[in-house]
């Protein structure tokens, strides 16, 4: 399979002042593309893998046996790739709120305030990089846990809904070591809540 990078819903300055264009531009065009092509130049050297979704591949990960250099690059180079897919997803200059979600977060967080508060503070502490997740998992119940580097909510058979990067490429131009003011500004660009 041939894999695309999505096309941006939005202009590269339509998170300004939350997420600045330069950083929307290097992330996409540069940090997601890598991780895409490496992604893909993995696949191309595995005929089974060929028929594959991206989505498909992380799901079965555990499944797939290929030389091991080369299943760390699928996992890590697989995961960047759908996970950014997610993170730009899930962003924009206009909300497009999900009534149902949001009833959904209200019944099993208590609130929308207590489910941003639990989940902003998991993003403040996530040692290293990494990315905080809201998933549905397969009973249907909503949960929210950070995971490090690329690794996928789909590996674990959990079925991702909201994704924050918070490797310091997401926001180091303009926020430096201030991940805090990152997360509450990302918080802004977020449509589905
Ligand atoms: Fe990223």
């Amino acid at each position: 399979m041939k894999f695309e990078l999505p096309k941006l819903e939005y202009s590269y300055d339509a998170l300004e002042p939350h997420i600045d264009a330069e950083t929307v531009e290097i992330h996409y065009a540069k940090h997601h593309q890598i991780y895409l092509n490496n992604f893909q130049a993995v696949v191309d050297k595995y005929p089974e893998l060929a028929d594959m979704t991206a989505e498909e591949i992380l799901t079965n990960l555990e499944q797939i046996n290929i030389d091991d250099a080369d299943w760390i690059k699928l996992k890590n180079m697989g995961g960047g790739f759908v996970n950014h897919n997610i993170y730009w997803s899930n962003l924009g200059p206009n909300k497009e709120i999900d009534e149902n979600l949001v009833q959904k977060i209200n019944t099993e967080f208590g609130s929308l305030e207590k489910f941003k508060e639990q989940f902003t503070s998991l993003a403040t502490t996530l040692f290293g990089s990494g990315w905080v997740w809201l998933v549905e998992e397969p009973n249907g119940k909503l949960n929210i846990y950070q995971l490090p580097n690329q690794d996928s909510p789909l590996t674990l058979g959990h079925k991702p809904i909201l994704a924050l990067d918070v490797w310091e490429h997401a926001y180091y131009i303009k926020y430096q070591n201030k991940r805090a003011d990152y997360i509450n500004a990302w918080w802004n660009t977020v449509t589905l809540i």
